[in-house]
């Protein structure tokens, strides 16, 4: 194996990312895998593009299992650290929307919970089941995709915001604690990326666009205008930050939370 000009320290890494079917959490397995790390990938349901990634020899292990039950995440982390013999690497992908196009008042506590538990619960408990392992290694790193919407709330998606905010806050909260223990802990927040979550079938342009009666396109280009760069965000782009922050080079970043957002967020 040659080693990669810019070397990050993944080299055998064994790395952990949830929600890894397609979208940001696929692009951060390939980058994860193409910087020399093993990889266990969690995802509900396997995907043409994991399957591909075995069949070429990747260091990839696919594992389906619903993220959003409370013994999900503790079984995944499970089975990579028995795989691998431990973790060194966890990323907090998995994460979904709802639009509230009815507004708040039409939000009801299943919705709620709905959000918080598939944004905030499972990297709560995936975490919570990594940690021993990370620290055993006296080097761990998890990061965690939180969105700009944890700084720019948003009534259309009112819970989806608050629950970023929560998981945020909880990636800095741990950071402390855990940072005299060796592991490192970063958050990486998107604007509008170019997955399914945004552009695909019962994704954000499409609901915003059938509650306020608009063309999905327009209400992407809307998105996308509020970026100083005009566009939305690649997953690769995100993938790229996170896996610099899943590597060695960041070794005394922690506790922090990096935008990705094509300058949407106007402040400091
Ligand atoms: N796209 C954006 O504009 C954007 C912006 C800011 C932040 N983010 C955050 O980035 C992260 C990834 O988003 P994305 O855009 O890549 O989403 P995506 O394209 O919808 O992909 C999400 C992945 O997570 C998996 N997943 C969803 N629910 C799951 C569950 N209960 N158990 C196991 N796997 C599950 C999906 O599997 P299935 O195929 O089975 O559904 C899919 O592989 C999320 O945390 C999201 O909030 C995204």
């Amino acid at each position: 194996m040659t080693t990669p000009a810019f070397d990050l320290g993944l080299t055998g890494q064994r790395a952990l990312v949830t929600g890894a079917g397609r979208g940001i959490g696929l692009a951060v397995t390939e980058g994860l895998l193409a910087a020399g790390a093993r990889v266990v990938a969690g995802t509900r349901n396997r995907t043409e593009a994991l399957d591909d990634l075995v069949e070429r020899g990747a260091e990839l292990t696919v594992v389906e299992v619903d993220l959003s039950t409370p013994d999900g995440p503790g079984a995944l982390v499970a089975a990579a650290a028995d795989l691998h013999g431990g973790i060194d690497v966890l990323v907090n992908n998995v994460g979904a929307v709802r639009p509230r196009v009815d507004g708040f008042l039409a939000t009801t506590d299943a919705d709620w919970d709905w959000t918080f538990t598939i944004n905030v619960m499972a990297a709560v408990r995936a975490t919570r089941s990594a940690l021993p392992h990370l620290i055993a290694t006296g080097d761990g790193r998890i990061v965690t995709v939180s969105s700009v919407n944890a700084r720019l709330p948003d009534p259309l998606v009112i819970d989806y915001s608050a629950a970023k905010a929560a998981l945020s806050s909880f990636c800095k909260a741990l950071s402390k604690q855990v940072g005299p223990q060796g592991v490192r802990v970063n958050s990486v927040s998107p604007g509008p990326v170019e997955t399914s979550l945004w552009k695909g079938s019962g994704g954000v342009a499409e609901t915003v666009g059938a509650g306020l009666g608009l063309d999905p396109g327009a209400v992407a280009e809307a998105a996308a205008a509020q970026a100083v760069t005009h566009r939305f965000t690649l997953p690769s782009e995100v993938a790229d930050l996170v896996v610099f922050l899943a590597g060695r080079r960041s070794g005394n970043v922690t506790g922090a939370d990096f935008p990705v957002d094509g300058g949407m967020t106007d402040t400091l």
